[in-house]
């Protein structure tokens, strides 16, 4: 039976009492409207952890203004439902404020790797990220907190914090979960009419290419940074970004041996898709 908690303290209570029974406390924070990318990231909690508790809190903190925070999905039923079936052990989703009570003032920040690619187009999304996740780890005293490389600029941003700051959780950060034609899910897929859906496949397509090349032999950055734009710039309506770079520093910086990663961000009918592949590692997208 998953518990349901909407208040800090109880939920604080409720992952302090399952590590005073001995069992390992693993993290999945999310904003809900879980689909099979989030439930992935539940399955890998299970087994690196006995007590898994999953958050869904729409963070007004990484949302600008003119973002769609008031228009982000929200599913919280169905979401309960798949948790159950998941064996969520709890589920913490704090009313919205309840996080961020009269009189809030202090934040978390990441340096050098917010300042590119998201950073660019979202300036102070990942301090919002930063802030939030501090306090679920605050709160959760989590062995390990798993997120998605579908969002790979926040993994690795977050991987840093919990590495600078000393916190004693592992970040694991879990492969993209793609729809059978390539498709990254993502909780905003479901803005998208049929038609958007279609041309927004530009995206896996544009990577996929890259992929092939690059396995293919192909190791110049502007070279398969090329082929993913080609795709892209075919269908989608704006493009934030398509760019290649190292997945350590995020950059082009050539002393940067790290492996390669495409990274994309672009628009359709207004709905904003992120996605990326490192070309070494992972799979074909
Ligand atoms: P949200 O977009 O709900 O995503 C929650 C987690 O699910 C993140 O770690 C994200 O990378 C992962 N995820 C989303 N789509 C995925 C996919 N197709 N495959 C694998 N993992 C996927 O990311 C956030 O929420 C928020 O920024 C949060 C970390 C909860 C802080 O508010």
């Amino acid at each position: 039976m998953t518990q349901v908690i909407r208040e800090r303290e109880a939920f604080r209570a409720a992952c302090d009492e399952a590590r005073a029974a001995g069992r390992k406390v693993g993290l999945v924070p999310t904003m809900g409207a879980l689909h099979e990318g989030h439930l992935s990231l539940v399955r890998e909690a299970r087994r690196r952890a006995d007590f898994v508790a999953l958050t869904i809190f729409v963070n007004p903190l990484q949302f600008a203004a003119h973002e769609d925070l008031s228009k982000y999905p929200r599913t919280f039923e169905a979401d309960v439902e798949a948790c159950e079936k998941e064996g969520v052990d709890v589920i913490f989703a704090p009313e919205p404020g309840a996080m961020y009570p009269a009189g809030f003032q202090t934040h978390v920040e990441v340096e050098q790797l917010t300042l590119p690619l998201e950073g660019e187009f979202r300036p102070t999304h990942f301090r919002g990220v930063t802030t939030v996740v501090t306090k679920l780890f605050n709160l959760a005293g989590p062995c390990v907190a798993i997120f998605g490389r579908k969002d790979f600029q926040q993994a690795a941003v977050l991987h840093r914090m919990a590495e600078d700051l000393d916190m004693p959780v592992e970040v694991v950060k879990a492969p993209t979960v793609r729809e059978p034609d390539g498709l990254a899910l993502s909780s905003r897929n479901r803005y998208l009419s049929a038609e958007d859906r279609a041309r927004a496949l530009s995206i896996s397509r544009g990577l996929r290419a890259a992929w092939d090349a690059f396995h293919a032999g192909e190791r110049d950055p502007s070279r398969l940074r090329e082929l993913v734009l080609a795709e892209v710039e075919r269908e989608m309506d704006s493009i934030d970004y398509v760019r290649v770079v190292h997945e350590a520093s995020l950059t082009e910086d050539p002393t940067d041996a790290s492996p390669l990663v495409a990274l994309v961000a672009a628009r359709i009918s207004g709905t904003r898709l992120i996605d990326n592949c490192v070309f070494e590692t992972d799979a074909r997208p």
